[in-house]
């Protein structure tokens, strides 16, 4: 397989993020956090040096606390539906904005009638600054959520300007980083954001099983779930403390050993560097072919290894199904989860869009596959392939 789906999880995964997690669940897998016995010590003390990487990967020393959760959704969720909403509060998304945010919000909206307002968008679809300030001066906001990199199309937001803005008006900011930790640098410091949110298995290299978010010290959330943790047990609530009031129940503490080796490998290799190379390479092959259509960063903004396309006379999904029955590439189709981008996109006759998400581990072998696989695409082929793998999930 030729493997083009970083953006729904990097694979593969480097050897030592195999290694740490084979080697931990042989020898070391007990529960963190419970028992004072060494090994339980050792792997408490484990989850607290991934959780001091995480806050020096992010430059947060002494200003974030960071919550460890099963996924990135939980931990967009535990952030959304932990504030303090009141009725009428005004919350902005970015249109690049994933239903890990969205349908949280969707749920805020329902239930507390807050408004959930879109940022504006230039004609080349890059957020437009200045309309911003405007819209934040009529309708202020509680909070402002920014995707640090669009999943559909590589576009690097520029989260610190709109967060800029968010803090002159009062605003909290939440970064959803799940497409872009241990790719773009970010610096708590200068981001202006109160909560950060990564997924372990994308960009930071790591197995399923852990995600989470920085809070900025000193701000509160409801915690959403309840349950055990290890601090005070004999207590029916949960510590009124951070981090430990947002977690609770069993770690996952292998791919938690998982995320400590990945994070070490990150600080030896330069992942941007090489998917820009790479994402060069690709654009300017892709630009080569006749009768498509690219979806891709807006120009002069920074672009990370995610493109779209669309293939004139194919919706995106037969096109990936083709390339997948015929060359064995995989690559995702459909709306990916985040639908407010294909309305500016303007591909609903495509139902979408073919997405090419590269990864460190690609080549540019696997472009020219991918190239010459599109470039010898045949409708013939759609005959022999299942209707529900055609529809796809979009
Ligand atoms: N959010 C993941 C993607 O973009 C799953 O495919």
């Amino acid at each position: 397989m030729i493997y083009l789906d970083n953006g729904a999880t990097t694979f593969p995964k480097p050897d030592c993020v195999y290694d740490a997690v084979d080697r931990y669940n042989r020898t070391s897998a007990v529960n963190a956090g419970r028992g004072a016995y060494r090994a339980a010590r050792e792997a408490t003390a484990m989850v607290r040096e991934v959780k001091q990487d995480l806050i020096s990967l992010c430059d947060a020393r002494g200003q974030a606390e960071v919550v460890l959760t099963p996924s990135v959704t939980v931990a967009l969720n535990q952030i959304i539906q932990g504030l303090f909403w009141n009725e009428g509060d005004v919350c902005y998304v970015s249109p690049y904005e994933h239903n890990a945010v969205l349908r949280p919000l969707r749920l805020m909206e329902k239930r507390f009638g807050i408004r959930v307002l879109q940022l504006p968008l230039r004609e080349d679809l890059s957020i437009d600054l200045e309309e911003t300030e405007r819209l934040f001066v009529g309708a202020p906001p509680k909070l402002v959520c920014v995707t640090a990199v669009s999943n559909v199309t590589g576009y690097v937001l520029p989260a610190r300007e709109v967060f800029t803005i968010a803090k002159a008006h009062g605003a909290l900011t939440l970064l959803d980083a799940a497409q872009a930790m241990g790719l773009v640098r970010m610096q708590f410091p200068r981001l202006k954001a109160d909560f950060i949110a990564f997924a372990g298995h994308k960009t930071l290299y790591a197995p399923f099983g852990i995600g989470g978010f920085l809070i900025r010290n000193g701000i509160d959330l409801k915690p959403l779930l309840a349950g055990g943790n290890g601090i005070r047990s004999e207590d029916p609530e949960m510590p009124r403390h951070m981090p430990e009031k947002m977690e609770c129940a069993s770690m996952d503490s292998p791919a938690i050993r998982g995320l400590q080796a990945s994070l070490a490998w990150l600080r030896t290799v330069d992942p941007w560097q090489k998917e820009s190379e790479l994402t060069q390479y690709l654009l300017q092959r892709l630009e080569a072919l006749p009768e498509i259509t690219i979806y891709c960063a807006p120009p002069n903004a920074p672009q990370a290894g995610v493109v779209s396309i669309n293939l004139e006379g194919f919706r995106a999904n037969e096109v990936a199904a083709i390339l997948d029955r015929e060359n064995d590439i995989a690559v995702r189709a459909g709306h990916h989860c985040a639908g407010l981008i294909h309305t500016h996109l303007k591909n609903k006759v495509y139902d979408g869009c073919l997405r090419i998400s590269l990864g460190f581990f690609n080549t540019k072998e696997d472009i020219d596959a991918l190239i010459a696989g599109l470039s010898s695409i045949d409708r013939n082929v759609l005959k022999n392939i299942d209707n529900n793998i055609l529809r796809g999930n979009c």
